[in-house]
């Protein structure tokens, strides 16, 4: 029987579909999947997945998918993953050098990698309060950490995963007095094999390449163990911290 559920926007990602695939292994946990291109879950046979697809992710669109949310069912949530994010696409490219800088493409990178994830928690924190427990995971990255920034470049994806990094900081200091049940999680996958990575893998030792099933499994054990300790975490697939 179905006790709790779990959550996943931006769920064609390759990695989120590794997730939900897992997901669905547990009897005990509902599944509910939020996209623009669900035709990878229409394919299944799981009838009880609950599929919500978005135009796109404008706030609009947001509020009208939380409402469908709430509409589904009253089993609480118990794990969210928010999955978006670009490093490349048709019209961008991870800058080498300040030359390659365009505002344009700052701006589509930010809002995808920043603004599109705060939308989300804005927009369900209220029906993620209450007793159950719930981590909330969003995929940041590595590159993210102003710290460990020795290698330059990158300079949009790096800028709006710390802005990602800095909105979940924030909102925890916050929910720690008004939503204490709610764990926020910045999490680094490794370099995995999905589209997002495919131009970058060339370097990268076959050992340090991971699968999007061992980055879920990894991510699933972090977030089944993690204390609600009213902070933001920001870890890697070991489930090690990394330094802000
Ligand atoms: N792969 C890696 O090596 C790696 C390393 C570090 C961090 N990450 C992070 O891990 C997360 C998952 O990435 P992935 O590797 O699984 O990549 P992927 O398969 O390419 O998935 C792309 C994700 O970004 C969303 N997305 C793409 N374009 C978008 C747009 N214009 N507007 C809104 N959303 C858009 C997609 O949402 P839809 O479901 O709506 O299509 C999907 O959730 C990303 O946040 C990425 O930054 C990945």
């Amino acid at each position: 029987m179905i006790k709790t559920q779990t959550l996943i926007i931006g769920a064609n990602s390759v990695i989120a579909r590794s997730i939900a695939a897992k997901i669905q292994t547990d009897a005990e946990m509902g599944l509910i999947v939020i996209s623009r291109d669900l035709s990878a879950y229409s394919a299944m046979p799981d009838t009880s997945i609950k599929q919500i697809t978005v135009p796109n992710y404008q706030s609009d669109s947001i509020e009208q998918a939380v409402i469908a949310l709430t509409q589904c069912n009253h089993i609480p949530i118990s794990q969210v993953f928010i999955c978006n994010g670009v490093l490349h696409n048709a019209q961008l490219q991870p800058e080498k050098r300040l030359e390659d800088f365009s505002e344009q493409a700052f701006q589509q990178v930010m809002q995808i990698n920043a603004l599109i994830p705060m939308l989300w928690i804005q927009k369900l924190t209220p029906v993620l309060t209450g007793k159950t427990p719930c981590t909330l995971t969003v995929f940041s990255a590595r590159v993210a950490s102003i710290s460990d920034n020795h290698l330059g470049g990158w300079y949009s994806y790096r800028a709006s995963k710390a802005a990602l990094n800095m909105m979940l900081k924030t909102a925890a200091i916050e929910l720690s007095r008004r939503a204490k049940n709610i764990k926020l999680i910045a999490f680094h996958p490794g370099t995995t094999d999905t589209p997002l990575s495919k131009p970058f893998q060339k370097n990268v030792p076959a050992d340090k390449l991971f699968t999007s099933d061992f980055v879920a499994e990894q991510l699933l054990n972090i977030v089944e163990n993690i204390a609600l300790d009213g902070e933001a975490s920001y870890l890697d697939w070991q489930g090690k911290s990394i330094d802000w």
